[in-house]
């Protein structure tokens, strides 16, 4: 299993590093455009390899795609991350002409390649990916929902008081601050809602904390987060290479399942060798309904500013 990974930034890095720590691929290559910073990335995280216990073995390179070449995987990191204050959306001037640059890259020299848009406003790169990569639809998947449902595990767990082990949660729509459909209607704490144990109030508080998860962190750290992020993306890539049938909430191309057409946006998926197997379809009930078509329809605006 040989992982690409373009963006040796903070979330690149992290990525690269939990792909490395859990030790089940066999080569990750990381890739950035700026001079010997990938390159450093890579031996510094070789460093650890005797003390962290792994084999895989990772590469940089300055912005050399051959070196990509024949990737089972490849996560695209790139672009700028957003600024306190800045909305995922407002990147896409920027991020736009770059994920189309490096996606025709990677799929010139893996052209089987299953690849993983990581790089903001996600749900709209990767429908760029979709429209300008020629890879089928079940090779391109947008990281938004397993790193959502991670920070809404973590905020479950807060307001209820338990290990974040004992509680379970999923978030699906768009990857942003208002798109975000977090599932508290479904949450459970060892299999009993968790309205059980929390106020209706607090649970809602919980959903407002989870929607803006990434901002409240990009306040904090004057950017965006990147372990989270860093840990969702390795989750998926090691569900992929181990061909393990696991299910996350992916943002995928949409042409009839939930009632949508033409869209990416963040719905359950089962992930394996093939990348997405199955898009599992759930019953919602009228309110979460009309968040994923809200949801949607804010996509749908960023979506209508890709030039192709
Ligand atoms: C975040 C970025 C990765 O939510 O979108 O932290």
């Amino acid at each position: 299993m040989k992982v690409t990974v373009v963006g040796a930034g903070a979330v690149g890095a992290s990525c690269a590093e939990y792909i490395a720590i859990k030790d089940f691929a066999s080569e990750v290559v990381l890739l950035d455009i700026k001079e010997g910073f990938a390159e450093g990335k890579a031996m510094d995280l070789m460093q650890t390899a005797s003390l962290n216990g792994f084999d895989t073995k990772i590469t940089g390179v300055t912005n050399d795609y051959s070196k990509t070449a024949a990737s089972d995987v490849c996560v695209i990191t790139s672009g700028i991350p957003r600024k306190p204050g800045m909305t995922r959306e407002e990147l896409i001037g920027i991020n736009a002409g770059i994920v189309k640059d490096v996606s025709a890259q990677l799929v010139k020299h893996s052209p089987n390649t299953i690849l993983i848009v990581v790089s903001n406003p996600m749900d709209t790169m990767a429908y760029l990916a979709h429209k300008v990569s020629g890879l089928p639809e079940n090779r391109i998947i947008g990281m938004g929902g397993a790193l959502d449902s991670a920070r809404f595990k973590y905020r479950l767990a807060e307001a209820l008081g338990a290990p974040i082990s004992d509680v379970d949660g999923m978030v699906i729509g768009g990857h942003s601050d208002t798109g975000m459909v977090p599932l508290t209607r479904l949450a459970t704490r060892n299999s009993i809602p968790v309205s059980k144990f929390i106020s209706q109030e607090r649970l809602n508080q919980v959903k407002e904390d989870t929607k803006v998860g990434g901002a409240t962190l990009t306040k904090l750290l004057g950017t965006s987060a990147w372990y989270a992020p860093g840990a969702a993306v390795s989750a998926m890539v090691q569900a992929i290479a181990c061909d393990q049938k696991k299910m996350f909430p992916c943002s995928v191309m949409l042409n009839g399942a939930y009632g949508m057409k033409d869209i990416c946006l963040g719905v359950p998926v089962i992930l394996g060798k093939n990348g997405i197997e199955e898009i599992v379809e759930i019953e919602l009930n009228e309110e979460e309904k009309n968040h994923m078509r809200e949801s949607a329809d804010g996509v749908r605006k960023v979506n209508a500013l890709l030039k192709f």
